[in-house]
């Protein structure tokens, strides 16, 4: 037994204000205290803190930021510490969560065990704080020019490079528009779209878009997948219906000749990852593959000798943060298999699948950076870019790590002609002390080994969005940047006019 009581004065307030709220308190009256010593916050959080999750360890987070998870977590398990809940103005969303059956209305552990619980995480020392280095602003190989939009605050949900010299797409969240720019940046047209646009696939003369809806977190289900034909401004809705789709794929998974489609439903509380078969008018067949919110980005993993059939590849953020397999088998089945799993304060955004060693095969690219769930938010030093390494008995081993603190986007491609690809990230959580972090260019040295640098206007706004391709036909790789104002996020840069993306001009052929 631990003496818990000499860690935190803290501790025994709280525990007599729960016994004080509770009717049922009238049980725990004799021996409060020691009821509250038979209990080990330690092995309670091992018992109870794996339901939904990997194990969260204390030295995962800073110490001030445990309070406000733990009032978040303790909603889970009945307990309102943080009047999360019981203050929520709108009546109506309080009754549709405890409708969906996340919240319990009556505590599920005693309110003895709860507050064990919380002293073991609030009285550990947390993370030590690792204030990400110094990286010299000399990157040369780009010109920069910023894009202004109509907001103040733009919310730039997308960028889209299309290939040789094309120009650009960025999705504006706040007026709901998908805007084309030229190869000089200039707007070439402005279409409305039903939402927030977050992905857009452009293949054989189709534009196909994947509209998340509203982006805050919330369970309507506003988002959906739209298409139309290159040039066009109508477009034709594929799926509707949908809780805040983030990515989706198209692939013929039966080789029938027809695709089905993959959608993530991030979700918030509702979400899933769904494989959808696409029939004209009433007949979409949806089948549930992850029956949970949180998966975030989608691959395919090329057929070879050691997968088989192509496979789906899936990375999911939320509570269970993991990259999984599924493996296709006959007539639409899927067996899954995880590769990797990480606690929930991770905040994987993306997987990618790129030759960074160039010898044919391609590593897994993961990014997590996201903290949009905590105030403050820490800095966290596991945030960044990870590569792995498949091998034939489909393990991941990890052969590289690039630290980047809030890290969201990343973009990839030989921006100096050297035959390798670089990594270009966009953080949305930089160090307040180093905004210009907000932006973070990888050269590529051979055998996995890179230099950083970043650039001034690295920390003009908060970065958000990000893509590579040659806006300008010129024959080099360019990048451009789309920056996320939210409300109550500190602005870095330049807070009086927001620029809505920034253009990234490679400089290697003039
Ligand atoms: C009923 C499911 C459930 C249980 C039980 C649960 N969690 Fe969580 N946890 C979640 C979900 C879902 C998230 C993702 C954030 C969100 O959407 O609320 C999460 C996120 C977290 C995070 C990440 C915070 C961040 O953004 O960095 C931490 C840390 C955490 N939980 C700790 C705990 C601890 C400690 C316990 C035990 C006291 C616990 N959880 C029990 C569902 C659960």
């Amino acid at each position: 037994m631990k003496s818990v009581f000499a860690a935190s004065g803290f501790l025994i307030s709280t525990l007599v204000l729960f016994v004080k709220g509770q009717e049922t308190a009238k049980q725990f009256d004799t021996s409060l205290f020691d009821e509250f010593q038979e209990w080990n916050g330690e092995e309670l959080s091992k018992t109870y803190c794996v339901a939904c999750h990997l194990y969260p360890e204390p030295n995962l987070l800073p110490k001030e930021s445990w309070p406000y998870v733990l009032n978040l977590m303790g909603l889970y398990f009945g307990f309102d510490d943080g009047r999360m809940l019981s203050s929520l103005p709108n009546e109506q969303a309080r009754a549709e969560l405890y409708d969906m059956n996340k919240y319990p209305d009556e505590p599920s552990i005693s309110p003895f065990q709860w507050a064990a619980i919380r002293d073991f995480y609030e009285s550990s020392e947390g993370s030590a704080e690792v204030p990400p280095p110094p990286i010299a602003r000399n990157l040369v190989h780009f010109e920069t020019s910023l894009i202004f939009g109509d907001s103040e605050t733009p919310v730039t949900s997308m960028v889209k490079v299309l290939s040789d010299g094309a120009g650009f797409y960025l999705g504006d969240a706040g007026g709901n528009h998908l805007v084309k720019y030229d190869s000089f940046g200039n707007i070439e047209k402005m279409d409305s779209i039903p939402g927030a646009i977050v992905q857009l696939d452009v293949e054989d003369d189709v534009e196909r878009a994947t509209i998340i809806g509203r982006m805050p977190p919330s369970n309507f289900p506003t988002g959906l997948i739209v298409e139309r034909k290159a040039g066009e401004s109508a477009w034709r809705t594929l799926i509707d219906g949908l809780h805040r789709p983030v990515h989706s794929l198209s692939y013929d998974f039966d080789a029938d000749g027809n695709r089905e489609m993959v959608v993530n439903e991030f979700g918030h509380y509702s979400g899933s990852l769904s494989l959808f078969q696409m029939g004209e008018g009433e007949s979409l067949v949806r089948q549930t593959l992850r029956a949970e919110p949180g998966s975030i980005s989608l691959r395919i993993l090329p057929s070879s000798d050691d997968v088989g059939r192509s496979q789906l590849l899936v990375l999911n953020a939320q509570a269970r943060q993991d990259v999984t397999l599924y493996q296709y088998g006959e007539s639409l089945s899927f067996e899954s298999k995880t590769l990797l799993k990480k606690p929930p304060s991770y905040g994987y955004t993306q997987l990618h699948l790129v030759d960074l060693t160039g010898d044919g095969n391609k590593e897994f690219v993961t990014v997590n950076g996201d903290n949009a769930d905590l105030p403050g938010p820490p800095l966290k030093a596991y945030h960044g870019i990870r590569i792995y390494r498949m091998d034939s008995g489909l393990e991941l081993d990890e052969v590289a790590f690039l630290p980047v603190p809030g890290a969201f986007q990343a973009a990839f491609g030989d921006f100096r002609g050297t035959g390798r690809m670089d990594i270009a990230v966009v953080s949305f959580f930089p160090d307040s002390r180093r905004p210009e972090q907000g932006f973070v260019f990888f050269e590529n040295k051979g055998n996995l080994l890179f230099d950083r640098q970043t650039i001034k206007e690295g920390a003009l706004a908060p970065w958000m969005t990000i893509d590579s391709g040659d806006v300008d036909g010129d024959g080099d790789i360019d990048i451009v940047l789309g920056s996320g104002y939210v409300p109550g996020l500190p602005l870095t840069g330049d807070s009086r006019r927001l620029p809505a993306g920034m253009i990234l001009r490679n400089k290697m052929i003039p």
